[in-house]
């Protein structure tokens, strides 16, 4: 990928130290501060947010945010999607005080960003974080936590606790430069926790890192959820999401394209009904079709395929008792994040007159200019 800084040295380099610790050990040692769920003020709110970049090339503007509008609760943990390209970055960056709008507002704990109040009650995690690699974990957050503020004798409990707590312990000491690029992530997410952030954006925390790393650093997300900490996650890892996200928008072109409750993302709009004992006449199937569903016949059973809200249900169920036909199951369909991420970046271009495949939908990045 273009875009990806990470060091060349932080990858599969030789005399690299594998931490072999996971977090969950770290992490059933703290006593987290009880699990608390979304509460009704916003941490973050995004309205008409539209940020525009110059191509220096071809000189052509390119909207990179696109009029996206949004609310993040407290405690929520919200998944923000798209492929590269999408304006996740950008949207990031813009609630950090990082760039500015072209228009719109953005709004962190009620404040515009950039204010130094909130500043030290949130954390940014970058998409490739850069450390200085002479440094080993423990200084490192020694370091940024003198940046905080934090007294030398409070500062190193606090190094210890977040370097256990990311499940480093055993190699705090060693430089960075032997660090894979799994630990790296961790110990930017141990930064990410110096200040007790209220609220944290972590950019793509997962991508390019091995299973055994990514599953760690999706059980610490896990974690921080039980916090009840506020986590605005950019990623395109879908199964990830799909497990600690409590919603999702994909954004495509700078818009947002969908966006909605993980659970009830992933229900669909259909609902299988198996019944026993009905008879595929003509008559049935043209009732059938007429409320939007169509049967699988298999033997003496049937399967029908309907939409799952309730009127739909509810007309299909009578049309079987009608038919004294016996009802075994009622089963809505599940659809997992990536089929409806898929689908949703497919509809964006085919409404953007493109004809790529999804596998280049990265077009936009193509352009882009650093
Ligand atoms: N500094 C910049 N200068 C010019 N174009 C930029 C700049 N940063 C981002 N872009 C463009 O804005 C769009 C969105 O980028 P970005 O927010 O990084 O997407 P994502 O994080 O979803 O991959 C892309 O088309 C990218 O090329
Ligand atoms: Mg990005």
């Amino acid at each position: 990928m273009a875009r990806d800084k990470s060091s060349p040295s932080t990858g599969a380099q030789t005399g690299e130290v594998e931490s072999t610790e996971g977090f969950s050990g770290a992490i059933s040692s703290v006593a987290a501060n009880g699990a608390s769920a979304a509460s009704g003020e916003a941490a973050i709110e995004i309205k008409n947010l539209v940020k525009r970049y110059r191509n220096m090339i071809t000189r052509e503007w390119v909207n990179a945010v696109n009029d996206i509008s949004l609310e993040v609760k407290q405690g929520e943990i919200f998944g923000f999607l798209g492929p590269n390209g999408a304006g996740k970055t950008t949207t990031i960056k813009a609630l950090l005080g990082l760039i500015f709008p072209d228009s719109g507002v953005v709004k962190v704990l009620g404040q515009a960003p950039g204010n130094n109040e909130i500043k030290a009650r949130i954390s940014y995690l970058p998409e490739s974080p850069y450390f200085y690699e002479h440094m080993s974990a423990k200084e490192i957050i020694n370091f940024y936590a003198s940046l905080f503020g934090l007294d030398p004798r409070e500062r190193s409990k606090r190094a210890d606790y977040l370097i256990d707590l990311v499940g480093l312990a055993s190699a705090g000491n060693k430089p960075l430069r032997a660090f894979s690029k799994g630990m790296l992530q961790r110990v930017g997410i141990a930064q990410s926790l110096i200040n007790d952030p209220k609220v944290l954006f972590f950019d793509e925390p997962t991508s390019g890192l091995d299973p055994i790393a990514h599953r760690d650093i999706r059980d610490l997300i896990l974690h921080l959820r039980t916090e009840g900490r506020t986590l605005f996650l950019s990623s395109h890892q879908l199964s990830d999401v799909e497990l600690v996200c409590d919603r999702v928008s994909i954004l495509y072109r700078g818009k947002i394209r969908k966006m909605g409750r993980v659970d009830e993302l992933v229900i669909g709009g259909n609902v299988e009904i198996l019944v026993m004992g009905l008879d595929p006449t003509p008559t049935v199937t043209a009732e059938l079709t007429a409320l939007g569903a169509k049967l699988e016949q298999s033997g003496r059973d049937t399967l029908i395929i309907g939409k799952a809200d309730i009127e739909s249900k509810n007309a299909l169920i009578d049309l079987i008792r009608r038919y004294k036909a016996q009802l075994i199951a009622v089963t809505p369909t599940r659809r997992t994040l990536e089929d409806i991420f898929i689908e949703t970046v497919r509809e964006g271009e085919v409404e953007a007159g493109e004809a790529t495949k999804f596998a280049e939908a990265s077009t936009a990045e193509a352009l882009e200019v650093k």
